[in-house]
């Protein structure tokens, strides 16, 4: 991996700013993105429209490798597969539902691992995800850990339901995601688990600007140019 582009992982549990954080790092540094866990979204919602079983590995793997798939961070973040906008579609309750029963299988997991690394391209790469810096990238200029409290976490994704005009329960959002987190940590296949080599940044009590400013400073404290 001597000559191969830079990556910068960013791994951690449902809803601890993941997404928000690696899109802010791939604009600072003009480089591109990988939502890993939109591709278990996009083999979930796949399986739930056409009736696969999640446990038909073979047809799964065969959705993995024939999907063509592109992310764009601008000017909005938007990820279309076969030509197609799937950007809100994955974001519904079947496609997340489904996603967590795709993402322990093994074999649609190792379909993936190939498809995943091909978003290392030049310039550079900002993944995030569960298994970024364990499995998928070991060898990253950069893994972070993003923690934040089930409670904290329960109470943005409140925030952010509600303002888009949802009408949630916090206590049932709380139990979903100790549900999610549980699942995502017993997995027995790439169960999410902190990098002995990560950066853990906690952001519990910290603005999403603090978050972005911590991480940026890890990032150049690895000899990352970061220009302001
Ligand atoms: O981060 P997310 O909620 O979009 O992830 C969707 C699902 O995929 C979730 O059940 C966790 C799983 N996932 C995974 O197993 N490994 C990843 N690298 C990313 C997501």
């Amino acid at each position: 991996m001597g000559n191969a582009p830079p990556v910068i992982c960013v791994d951690g549990p449902s809803g601890s700013g993941k997404g928000t954080l690696a899109l802010a790092i791939a604009r600072k540094l003009d480089w591109n993105i990988l939502d890993s866990g939109s591709l278990y979204r996009i083999v979930g919602l796949h399986a739930y429209l056409f009736d696969l079983s999640v446990e038909d590995d073979e047809a799964l793997k065969q959705v993995v490798e024939s999907m063509d798939i592109q992310f764009a961070t601008e000017p909005s973040p938007n990820l279309v597969v076969n030509g197609k906008d799937l950007t809100e579609a994955i974001r519904g309750e079947e496609a997340t539902r489904y996603a967590s029963l795709v993402a322990k299988r093994e074999k649609v997991r190792a379909a993936l691992l190939i498809r995943q690394k091909e978003f290392r391209k030049p310039p550079g790469l900002v993944a995030d995800g569960r298994d970024m810096g364990t499995v998928v990238f070991p060898d990253a200029k950069l893994k972070i850990y993003l923690d934040a409290s089930p409670e904290e976490r329960a109470r943005r994704r409140y925030v952010e339901l509600k303002d888009k005009g949802l009408n949630v329960s916090l206590p049932d959002l709380f139990q979903s995601l100790k549900e999610r987190d549980a699942q995502d940590k017993n997995r027995r296949v790439s169960p999410l688990k902190v990098a002995p080599d990560s950066f853990v940044l906690d952001s519990t009590g910290l603005s999403i600007d603090e978050v972005i400013e911590k991480a940026l400073a890890a990032a150049k404290q690895k000899g990352l140019q970061i220009t302001n």
